[in-house]
């Protein structure tokens, strides 16, 4: 049989490269090279299977333009970039990566969150230009996050990990809404409780957005919302950009009606709404929330895993079509 050719978009571990290579043919971009979506097509002419890092989009178009590809692996657990009924449609098996990034995933979430409401970057700021002159009463008060309240958007493995951080290390109240209710078990496990929309935004201290970005969920926080929850709080995203109007946020945090806002992810990044480049009562962050060497390389070892298993003609580990 003949051994399957392979295109990996970007740069990933190089071990994964290697161990790919002892039963396909691959192409790599151990350069990092951004490539267009066109230069993307034409490399992936003749490939069997592309292993994408989730900010390639794979859709109708592409999959017209390349008719031999069989299987997609992201090394991401969200999934975006795929127009999956086109995948379907198309008979390629596209894959994603759950579980692996879970927990670090999670770390994140909860250290965005304090940074935020603790105002840890803003202090360095402030201590690097040279401002601080003494200790003083006023000086940089923050909101508190042990005892307070969470509202977690967003429910999935992510979600329940911060809650665990939450209930279990911060006594804080955990209160979540998603598209479906828990188990008993894992709310008892997560020491959450399921609430209304509307109740978790009123009631958060605290708001970390855990949910995929898909059609519905486009802007799903937008004025209408952030004119619901208290001009106290902090919200997070660890998500999706899209999830959240920047435009309305930004005037939520200009206005006071929002404290402060904590973000990992923006609509049009690497681009960031200019508005909150200006405000000092944001934390931004360059979509990092998987990122340690041990979860990135997990990350790409599934990714490689759910390729080789579809061009051996198994199922992928962790379809996202099946
Ligand atoms: C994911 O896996 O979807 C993350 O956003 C990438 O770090």
């Amino acid at each position: 049989m003949s051994r399957p050719h392979i295109l990996i978009a970007r740069a990933i571990a190089p071990q994964v490269v290697d161990f790919l290579r002892q039963s396909c043919e691959v192409q790599d971009n151990q350069a990092d090279i951004h490539w267009s979506q066109e230069a993307l097509i034409a490399q992936l002419q003749g490939k069997d299977g592309l292993l994408a890092t989730g900010i390639q989009p794979v859709d109708a178009a592409l999959l017209a333009a390349c008719p031999q590809l069989k299987a997609v692996a992201n090394m991401t657990v969200g999934y975006n970039n795929f127009d999956v009924a086109a995948l379907t449609a198309a008979g390629v098996q596209a894959s994603n990566t759950p579980d692996v990034l879970t927990e670090t995933t999670a770390d994140f979430g909860f250290a965005l969150l304090m940074a935020t409401a603790r105002r840890i970057t803003e202090g360095e700021h402030f201590l690097r230009a040279g401002k601080w002159q003494e200790w003083q009463y006023h000086m940089l008060l923050g909101t508190e996050v042990h005892g307070s309240t969470l509202g977690i958007l967003g429910m999935g493995r992510i979600g329940q990990a911060i809650a665990r951080r939450a209930a279990k290390g911060f006594g804080m109240r955990v209160l979540y809404h998603n598209r479906s209710r828990l188990s008993e078990a894992l709310e008892a496990d997560c020491q959450a409780q399921y609430v209304d929309k509307e109740s978790l935004l009123r009631q958060a201290d605290h708001l970390v957005l855990v949910l995929p970005l898909t059609p519905e969920n486009y802007h799903t926080i937008g004025a209408a919302e952030l004119a619901l929850m208290r001009p106290s709080a902090t919200l997070i995203n660890i998500a999706r950009g899209g999830i959240v109007d920047e435009v309305a946020l930004v005037q939520a945090l200009q206005t006071g009606r929002l404290a402060a806002a904590g973000l990992d992810v923006f609509e049009g990044e690497p681009q960031i709404y200019p508005g909150l480049l200006q405000l000092p009562n944001v934390v931004l962050t360059p979509h990092i929330a998987s990122a340690t060497a041990a979860t990135r390389l997990k990350m790409c070892q599934l990714a490689a895993d759910n390729l080789l298993a579809v061009l051996q003609g198994k199922p992928a580990l962790t379809p996202v079509n099946t």
